[in-house]
């Protein structure tokens, strides 16, 4: 096997089983909670890195709702919690966050200078053999790769919402990332439950953005050009089985990384629809400090979201028609 001096020894270490034991996640939001909360119950040290206080205070209070989902949820008993709990860790400073790290997985906003930004700050400060990958939904890892300044230890990672029952992770290199990341990067996804799906090669979105972006996308122009009521175009997806819709998933991605793809993806693709879309969301949401689940409300008003409730999805009394037909003609 040939290494580059970046995995000289690693050769050595037990196959089938990685060497990345202790993580760090930079940005406690949505999915940076997410991950730092899953790889932690699955037996990982993890370090959750954000800028401010606040954000890994509101992580912190993420994670209580996860236990409850685990305990509920994922099988896991108090012992397996308190030890998850233990095995986390929080900081905003990052040369403290990464400087044991053998991975670390960024998670910080879908905005390309803040994710380069951090890069090129880790750069300096991280330990020789660390690993690196992305979660981005639709940016490139070659994006980043010269940011890091160790391309060929870098790759992405792209997990799903919901982790602990989406549990696939989509791996992505670049032209320069070296095969033994790749190979450490996807045994860490195995251990810490994850079906890994290989990217064939580098594609803005994966697999899985590619066709559920422009899912939430479509949604929101018929929101935004006023052609459906949201939960309607939520009752079409989800009559015949589905449990969510499109807008109730917005909710759960949350308005601003929402918002972030489709105004960097608006502005990149000259797409006037998308960036009216994200203005939508910037000006309906945000403005309003409405983000989504994060705050508990963005479409729907959460815990108990219309869409989750009985009924949602009933044929309605007779009696609705005169309101549906003054919807459907002003005149
Ligand atoms: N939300 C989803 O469903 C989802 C799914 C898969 C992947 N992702 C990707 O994960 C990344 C994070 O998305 P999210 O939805 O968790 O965003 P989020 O807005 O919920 O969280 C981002 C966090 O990053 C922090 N942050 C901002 N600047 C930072 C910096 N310079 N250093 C460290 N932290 C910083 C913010 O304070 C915030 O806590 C994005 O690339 C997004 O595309 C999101």
């Amino acid at each position: 096997m040939t290494t580059t001096p970046a995995f000289e020894g690693l050769e050595e270490r037990s196959r089938n089983m990685s060497s990345l034991h202790k993580l760090t996640v930079l940005g406690a939001g949505v999915l940076g909670g997410q991950i730092a909360w899953h790889s932690a119950f699955k037996g990982k040290t993890v370090v959750v890195y954000d800028i401010t206080a606040d954000a890994l205070d509101r992580c912190r209070a993420t994670h209580e709702q996860y236990a409850e989902i685990y305990l509920s949820e994922v099988g896991a008993n108090e012992v397996e919690i308190a030890a998850t709990r233990q095995r986390l860790s929080f900081t905003t400073d990052l040369a403290e966050a990464v400087g044991e790290a053998d991975l670390v997985i960024e998670a910080v906003p879908e905005v390309p200078d803040i994710k380069a930004d951090v890069y090129r700050k880790m750069s300096g400060i991280l330990p020789a053999h660390t690993l690196v990958a992305t979660n981005s939904s639709t940016l490139l890892p070659s994006d980043f790769a010269p940011d890091t300044g160790r391309p060929e230890q870098f790759c992405a990672l792209h997990f799903g919402n919901g982790i602990w029952a989406m549990n696939f992770a989509e791996v992505m290199a670049h032209s320069g990332t070296a095969r033994e990341t790749l190979t450490q990067v996807t045994e860490f996804a195995i251990e810490i439950g994850m079906v890994p799906i290989p990217v064939l090669k580098e594609q803005n979105g994966y697999v899985v953005n590619s066709w559920f972006v422009p899912l939430l996308n479509a949604a929101q122009t018929l929101v935004t050009n006023g052609i459906a009521r949201p939960e309607d175009v939520d009752r079409t997806f989800m009559i015949g089985g589905r449990t969510i819709g499109p807008l109730g998933l917005m909710d759960m991605v949350g308005m601003k990384t929402s918002y972030d793809v489709l105004a960097h993806w608006g502005n990149e693709l000259g797409d006037a629809q998308m960036t009216a879309n994200a203005a939508y969301i910037k000006e309906r949401f945000l403005d309003k400090g409405l983000y989504g689940v994060p705050t508990n409300e963005g479409y729907y008003v959460y815990p108990d979201p219309a869409y989750a409730r009985p009924g949602f999805l009933d044929l309605p009394d007779i009696s609705v028609v005169p309101h549906l037909v003054s919807l459907l003609s002003p005149r």
